[in-house]
């Protein structure tokens, strides 16, 4: 079952500017689906349609079998479900200390106390933040914004997770740990959706990988099937994997045939094919 699903949407700023243009976006239930696209590709934008912080010029969203409707009803119906981790932190904590931040999603559901407590308590450290609960947000570094505002989610325990560019700005041992933890969630049956341009990380990590480019999914498929158009991920302004460029170059200019395509993605799946073809 889809349980994020847009059928044909498109959307204009209003001063105009047009930043999605016919687009269907599907996310199958449990699943880890990372959306890459350079600059302005409409990534924040489609994002933003699917908790009805934009509603679209045209088309419709359904989100775990839901028209998106845009009365208060049904959006407090989805912002249970579905929690976004906005792209700059900033636009996201707003509560006078980090505590009180990350507790304002279970304080506004009506839990007890004691579970927001915890809850806030679990956050933290799950994003490894701990002993910063006093805090005032803009006495935080950028990378430790962006964890507050993942734990704030973490906190409200929704049915899917939207984070755009989760790993942005933190350093790679932060960047390791909130990925690790994306796949622990998954784990535990929670959707994920990430938008990023850390194309390394995408085979690592995707079971599902769209492209967008001017407002337009260009392609959708595995991180293979995706990866091994290099035409079209270099057209949107993106690159390989550097492993797979390696093997690229490597195949092009010494013709070593260990590093035909498909290339490897990953440092692991090198390592393999290079072992089988016992060449160290
Ligand atoms: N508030 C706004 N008003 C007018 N145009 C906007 C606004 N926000 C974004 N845009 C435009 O919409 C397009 C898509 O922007 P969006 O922020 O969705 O891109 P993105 O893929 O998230 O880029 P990035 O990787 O830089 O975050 C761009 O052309 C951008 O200039
Ligand atoms: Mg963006």
């Amino acid at each position: 079952m889809n349980i994020i699903e847009t059928k044909n949407i498109s959307y204009h700023y209003p001063d105009g500017t047009p930043a999605l243009h016919n687009v269907n976006f599907k996310v199958e239930e449990g699943s880890k689906v990372a959306l890459l696209g350079a600059n302005g590709a409409g990534k924040s934008t489609l994002f933003l349609h699917f908790n009805g912080i934009i509603k679209p010029s045209k088309g419709t969203i359904f989100v775990d079998g839901d028209e998106v409707k845009y009365d208060k009803k049904t959006l407090l119906k989805i912002r249970q479900k579905l929690g976004i981790v906005f792209q700059n932190p900033d636009d996201q904590l707003i509560a006078p200390t980090v505590k009180e931040d990350v507790a304002y999603g279970p304080l506004n559901i009506g839990l007890p106390n004691n579970e927001i407590n915890e809850r806030v308590k679990e956050s933290l450290k799950s994003v490894g933040l701990e002993g910063v609960e006093r805090k005032a947000p803009h006495q935080l570094s950028g990378g430790e914004k962006k964890k507050v505002a993942i734990a704030g989610i973490l906190a409200m325990q929704p049915k899917i997770m939207v984070l755009d560019e989760p790993t942005a700005g933190l350093d790679p041992k932060g960047a390791s740990q909130i990925m690790k933890l994306l796949y622990e969630l998954n784990q535990k049956g929670i959707t994920i959706v990430i938008s990023t341009h850390d194309v390394d990380m995408v085979p690592l990590y995707a079971s599902k990988v769209y492209i967008m480019s001017k407002g337009t999914i260009i392609k959708e498929g595995s991180p293979q099937e995706i990866f091994k158009d290099a035409t079209t991920i270099r057209d949107a302004n993106l690159r390989l994997p550097r492993i797979a460029h390696l093997m690229e170059i490597l195949n092009k200019k010494n013709g070593l045939s260990s590093c035909k395509p498909p290339y490897p993605l990953t440092i692991g799946e090198a390592r393999r094919r290079v072992l089988e073809q016992n060449l160290i």
